[in-house]
């Protein structure tokens, strides 16, 4: 959302409050966030407030009464890459819908060349209401995307569907419409496993590892937001893929993965390895619990399948493939290798010697080698931020 101008709308809804989050998430995405409000909204939020945190004058009425001068809606609405209103209530979304044009807000709207977003927010019969269900058909039709209410509380202390959609939902709303508009990864499907893998000892034990999965599911949320197809093998993971484009397989152990990857690959056009798959196994695991007899204990430990191996060697033309690399010595040296020997295109190296990289941090700092043997190092970026990297390497390829 870098350098992207947006118009922040917002009518007098209890839901205001909201808007101020919204402003900040807006404004530290990167975004430069112009307010326009309503006379109304006001009386919930000040202009002080959305003035301190976007850094920019607020515009509510048609001219300053102290020195006449004019707030040239058309101006702004020219201005603006996106104009988001957040909260849009019943009122103002009516008005939309009629062409009524008697405030700042609604002129903006009017002359507005951008892409328009509202965020509805009203009590639960309010929104159920016909006229109010056919203003925002009305207004979906002319091309208004709306970001759905959430059900819950309201501020009437009835409960039911109509407070205005999280801040952070409406910022992702906003990023996944660049996202996806922009991208070469619009339609494409794309296999990627995450987490660890389990690989059992008996019925309650297992070997695993300190993978959280939190890197893979960040990519397939930024490929899912760029419009692709997400078909997510994971190994057991606290986490839930949020984005409706991913489809997430759960596997438990190795060769889980293995055969589910080994179906899944073929109808994708490319796959992101981002597992931690287990490199062995208990040769058997026990039937029944083991009990703890004698002073030491022997298992037995035979390797698992190489994933990615396996899918370098199903690769088709047509596909690519991405590894990733998590060393502790010898890292380019060792990164390089797996490039070569797994037929990748390339590999996301994280270096285990970096403070905020690797296993179960939200941050990670990652150096990718592409198969020209070129070499490029990113700073330590939150998780989302390197996924956003990784997916435009990725778009690179094709
Ligand atoms: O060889 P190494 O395990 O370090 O390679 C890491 C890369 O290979 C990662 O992309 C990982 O997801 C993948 N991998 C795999 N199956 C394995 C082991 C690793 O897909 N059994």
């Amino acid at each position: 959302m870098k350098g992207k101008k947006i118009i922040l709308g917002i009518s007098g809804g209890i839901a205001a409050y909201k808007s101020a989050a919204l402003a900040r998430e807006l404004v530290r995405r990167g975004a430069d966030v112009r307010v326009v409000m309503t006379p109304m909204a006001r009386q919930f939020i000040t202009p002080l407030t959305m003035a301190t945190l976007t850094k920019n004058p607020i515009a509510v009425d048609f001219f300053d009464p102290e020195n006449g001068q004019w707030n040239s809606h058309v101006s702004l609405g020219l201005w603006a890459d996106a104009l988001v209103i957040a909260p849009a209530t019943a009122n103002t979304l009516a008005k939309m819908a009629c062409g009524i044009a008697d405030n700042l807000l609604l002129t903006t709207y009017l002359s507005a060349r951008c892409p328009v977003f509202a965020a509805p927010s009203m009590d639960l019969d309010m929104y159920a209401h016909p006229a109010a269900q056919q203003n925002i058909a009305t207004l979906v039709g002319r091309g208004v995307r709306m970001i759905e209410p959430e059900s819950g509380e309201l501020a009437s202390g009835l409960v039911g569907k109509g407070r205005m959609a999280e801040p952070e939902t409406i910022a992702d709303a906003l990023h996944d419409f660049w996202a996806c508009r922009d991208s070469k990864l619009r339609g494409r499907t794309v296999m990627i496993t995450a987490g660890p893998t389990y690989e059992k000892i008996d019925p309650v034990r297992f070997i695993g590892n300190y993978s959280s999965g939190k890197m893979g599911f960040a990519i397939a949320e930024e490929l899912a937001a760029r419009g692709a197809a997400v078909k997510l093998i994971a190994g057991p993971v606290k986490l839930r893929a949020r984005h409706a484009n991913i489809q997430t397989i759960s596997v438990e152990s190795a060769e889980m993965m293995y055969n589910a990857c080994v179906e899944t690959f073929p109808m994708c056009d490319g796959a992101v390895m981002s597992a931690a798959v287990a490199d062995f196994r208990p040769e058997t695991a026990a039937g029944s619990k083991i009990k703890r007899v004698g002073n030491t204990l022997s298992l037995n430990l035979v390797p698992t399948r190489d994933i990615a191996s396996q899918m370098g060697r199903m690769k088709r033309d047509d596909q690519f493939l991405v590894g990733f690399a998590l060393e502790t010595d010898n890292e380019q040296a060792n990164a390089q290798h797996k490039l070569e020997s797994k037929n990748l295109d390339f590999v996301v190296l994280n270096s285990l010697n970096d403070a905020g990289a690797g296993f179960m941090t939200d941050t990670n700092k990652i150096t990718i080698i592409n198969r020209n043997g070129e070499t490029t190092e990113y700073s330590l970026k939150s998780k989302a931020e390197v996924a956003a990297d990784i997916a435009d390497q990725i778009e690179l390829l094709s």
